[in-house]
């Protein structure tokens, strides 16, 4: 039999309960990104709706509940100890519209999916539009930012906005939505389709670790250089913390080779960086999303 819920989980039932869709308490949060890392959240709840998420985030911001956004999960670490508040995962919102050459799609929409419809460069990138936008996802091709028409994205203060281009302040895997932490609602997008999918898709598979659970890559590349060039000249494929460990393929991904905490992989982040600056006197910053609560 399961456990009764907690206080915490039940005050959050009690705040969404006139909400369509499910809220579950005390979800284990590891099976919900691609690491496979991390402890329970209070509650999860999957709006339906663009304008539920918006009632949700409201509603726990004036109760004082910490919430994250969760999208396709790959490139979070969740705490071993897991987040006390809610997670809200946009995998529902779904919608997509073509017209006129633009596709207008939902925050929750696999990026994969676009990437078929007119988006080469960004062939393989696993997650969710909406992530991938706050993100600026891309590969060494281009980003996402690049083919960006527009984005719906809440407000602070409740309202729903929609962001021009310039607007989005796009910049190397960041953008004013993941630094204002303003979720991501809806975006329309143009279509590029220059190049092939599938040789980068081909690519991928050969320079990277994708049969195990991975966040992508961790750090991010310094400016004219390569985090994966500088880890691996400093003899780090194979290093491990319990079960995470240095690509040997790749060496700027750490995978989970199946017990890996959330504390082993920050233990071998660490441990990369200080040897990366001993050898190169370069400090790598992290590009993987570290929760805190
Ligand atoms: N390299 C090594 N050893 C390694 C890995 C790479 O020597 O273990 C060298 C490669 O030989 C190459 C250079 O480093 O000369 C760059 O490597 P790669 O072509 O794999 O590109 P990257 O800069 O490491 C970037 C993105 C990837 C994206 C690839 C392909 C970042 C941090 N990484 O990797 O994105 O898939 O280009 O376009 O921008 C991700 O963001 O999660 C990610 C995997």
């Amino acid at each position: 039999m399961e456990a009764r819920p907690g206080d915490g989980a039940r005050a959050l039932l009690r705040i969404l309960r006139d909400l369509p869709g499910k809220v579950r308490p005390e979800e284990p949060l590891a099976p919900h990104t691609t690491f496979r890392i991390g402890g329970r959240a209070l509650a999860l709840y999957r709006p339906p709706t663009e304008e539920a998420l918006v009632e949700a985030v409201v509603r726990a911001r004036s109760h004082g509940f910490p919430w994250l956004l969760l999208g396709g999960g790959s490139k979070l670490l969740v705490p071993d100890r897991g987040f006390p508040g809610l997670v809200l995962s946009t995998a529902a919102l779904r919608a997509w519209r073509e017209e006129d050459g633009t596709l207008t799609v939902g925050a929750g929409t696999p990026l994969s999916r676009v990437a078929r419809w007119g988006g080469w460069k960004l062939a393989g990138i696993p997650g969710t539009v909406g992530g991938a936008v706050a993100m600026n996802a891309g590969t060494r091709y281009g980003s996402i930012g690049e083919q960006i028409l527009s984005v719906r994205a809440l407000l602070p203060d409740g309202r729903v906005r929609t962001f021009t281009p310039e607007e989005c302040r796009f910049t190397y895997r960041d953008s004013l939505f993941r630094r204002l932490r303003l979720p991501v609602l809806a975006v329309a997008l143009r279509p590029d389709r220059g190049g092939d999918l599938r040789t980068l898709l081909a690519e991928r598979a050969r320079t990277q670790p994708l049969d195990l659970p991975s966040a992508g890559c961790v750090f991010r590349n310094p400016p004219g250089q390569s985090a994966g060039w500088l880890i691996d000249q400093s003899g780090l494929k194979g290093a491990r913390v319990g079960d995470a460990v240095v690509s040997e393929r790749h060496a700027n991904f750490i995978c989970n080779l199946g017990r890996a905490r959330a504390q082993d992989v920050l233990e071998l982040v660490e441990f990369v960086q200080d040897r990366v600056v001993d050898r190169f006197g370069v400090w790598l910053s992290l590009e993987l999303e570290v929760v805190e609560a």
